[in-house]
C-alpha cells in the first residue's frame, strides 16, 4: 500500500513537529505530519513559562543564546499565528518573580542574580517587603526575590491547537496514525511505514524525514543505531487550580522558587487557571500522578502562597520532558542523509518553539543549519564525536 510522495514528513505532531511543519510549508515545501493525535504530547501538561532568564542554569550558557533568540521571536510569532488562525494562544507579557524562603534559598538566588548579570541579562533584586508589595498574597516569610520583567508565559494547549490550525491552513497533510518504522532506501531515509489506523501498513515516501517525537524520538524502529536520538523521558507532575470568579487578585505574574532543593512555579492565566509545577523524576515511561508528587507540590506552594489551599484543584497530570544528554535540543541533519531531528528540548520546548520553526525550515529548504543552531546539531553525540571528546579528556 503506497501513499503519495511528499517533500517533508514530520514524525510527531506535538508543538515542535507542528511548528516545523508549518514553517516548512510556508516556505513552499509539501509537508505531511504523522501522529495519531496532532496537538498532543508534552504541551498538554506544560505550564508554558517562557523563562529564558529565570531558568538560567550553570553550564547552559550555549543554550541561553538559543533561548534568548526564541524569547525575542515570541511576540511576532504569536501575532502571526493568531492572525492566520484567528485563535488566541494565551500569550501574556506578565513577567516573573523568583523568591527565596530561607537563607539557603536566598544565597542560591543571589548566585543566580550574579550569573544573570555576568550573562548580560536583566533582573532586579528585591527585598522580601518589595516582593510582597508586588504580590500581596506571598507568605510573610519570603526573604527576597528576583524580578524578571522579560520572562512571560503562553498557554501551551492553546498554542498546540493554533499550530494544528496553522498547519491545516498552510496545506500540511495529517496522517492520524503511529509511524511504525523508518524506511531507508539505499543510503537515505525515504519515508515511514504507518503502524495503525485506517492507513495501517501504508508506506509514505518523502524527500526528507524529521523525527520530532518528543520523549519517544529514540524509539522509531528502522533508525540505524548511530543516528538514534539520544533522548530520555524526564517525568514532570503538574497541577491545575482555579481562581474562582470574580478573580481575586491572587497572583499577577509567574512565581518561582526553589524550596528544599526542588523547583516550583505557579503560572497564573488570565482565565483564572493557576498552573502549579513541577516534579522532575527519572522514572522511564511512568506517567502516574502520585500522592507524594501532589503532596510535595502543594506543600511547597502553600509555604509560598498560603491562600492556595482555598482554591479548587481541577486537574492533576504528568508528562515526559524529552531530554538529551546535555539538556539542549537536537536540531537538524543526522549522519543518515534525508533524516533530521527536532527533539530533546527538555525543559524548554515551549520557549524554543519559534526558533525551532525557523531553524528547521532553513535546514529543510537550504540543507544548511543557521549559525546560531550549529551547537545543537545531532552529530555532537555521534560515536565519532564522543571518541574525540574521550581522547581530549
Ligand atoms: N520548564 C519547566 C519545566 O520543565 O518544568
Amino acid at each position: 500500500m503506497r501513499s503519495s510522495h511528499t517533500d517533508v514528513l514530520v514524525v510527531g505532531g506535538g508543538i515542535i513537529g507542528l511548528v516545523t511543519a508549518w514553517r516548512a510549508a510556508q516556505r513552499g515545501l509539501g509537508v505531511a505530519v504523522v501522529d495519531p493525535e496532532p496537538g498532543g504530547g508534552a504541551a498538554l501538561v506544560a505550564a508554558g513559562m517562557l523563562a529564558a532568564v529565570s531558568e538560567l542554569d550553570h553550564g547552559e550558557q550555549t543554550l541561553l543564546g538559543l533561548n534568548i533568540a526564541s524569547a525575542r521571536l515570541y511576540p511576532d510569532f504569536v501575532a502571526e499565528l493568531e492572525s492566520v488562525t484567528g485563535r488566541d494562544t494565551g500569550y501574556r507579557a506578565c513577567g516573573t518573580l523568583a523568591v527565596a524562603l530561607d537563607s539557603d534559598d536566598r544565597a542560591q538566588l543571589r548566585e543566580l542574580h550574579a550569573l544573570q548579570r555576568r550573562s548580560g541579562l536583566e533582573s532586579e533584586w528585591l527585598t522580601g517587603r518589595e516582593c510582597r508589595r508586588l504580590e500581596p498574597m506571598l507568605a510573610p516569610g519570603v526573604r527576597g526575590g528576583l524580578r524578571v520583567d522579560g520572562d512571560h508565559q503562553i498557554d501551551p494547549r492553546r498554542l498546540a491547537a493554533a499550530l494544528v490550525t496553522a498547519c491545516e491552513r498552510a496545506g500540511v497533510v495529517f496522517h492520524r496514525a503511529w509511524a511504525g518504522r523508518l524506511r531507508v532506501v539505499g543510503d537515505r531515509a525515504a519515508g515511514v511505514t504507518l503502524a495503525g489506523g485506517p492507513e495501517r501498513g501504508a508506506e509514505l515516501d518523502a524527500g526528507q524525514v524529521v523525527i520530532a517525537g518528543g520523549s519517544l524520538s529514540g524509539r522509531l524502529a528502522g533508525v540505524p543505531d548511530d543516528v538514534v536520538a539520544p533522548v530520555r523521558p524526564v517525568k514532570g507532575q503538574v497541577l491545575r487550580l482555579t481562581v474562582p470568579r470574580p478573580y481575586a487578585p491572587f497572583l499577577s505574574r509567574t512565581l518561582r522558587a526553589e524550596v528544599r532543593g526542588s523547583h516550583i512555579y505557579l503560572v497564573p492565566r488570565e482565565n483564572g487557571e493557576l498552573v502549579l509545577g513541577a516534579t522532575s523524576e527519572e522514572l522511564g515511561w511512568d506517567t502516574t500522578v502520585t500522592a507524594g508528587g501532589v503532596y510535595e507540590l502543594l506543600r511547597d506552594a502553600h509555604e509560598l502562597l498560603p491562600g492556595i489551599t482555598e482554591l479548587p484543584l481541577t486537574e492533576t497530570r504528568a508528562g515526559l520532558r524529552p531530554t538529551s544528554p546535555d539538556n539542549a535540543p537536537l536540531l537538524g541533519p543526522t549522519a543518515l542523509p534525508g533524516l533530521h531531528l527536532a527533539t530533546g528540548h527538555h525543559r524548554n520546548g515551549v520557549l524554543l518553539t519559534p526558533v525551532t520553526g525557523r531553524v528547521m525550515a532553513t535546514v529543510l529548504t537550504t540543507g544548511e543549519l543557521p549559525d546560531d543552531a550549529r551547537p545543537f546539531a545531532p552529530g555532537r553525540f555521534s560515536p565519532a564525536a564522543s571518541a574525540r571528546l574521550e581522547q581530549h579528556a
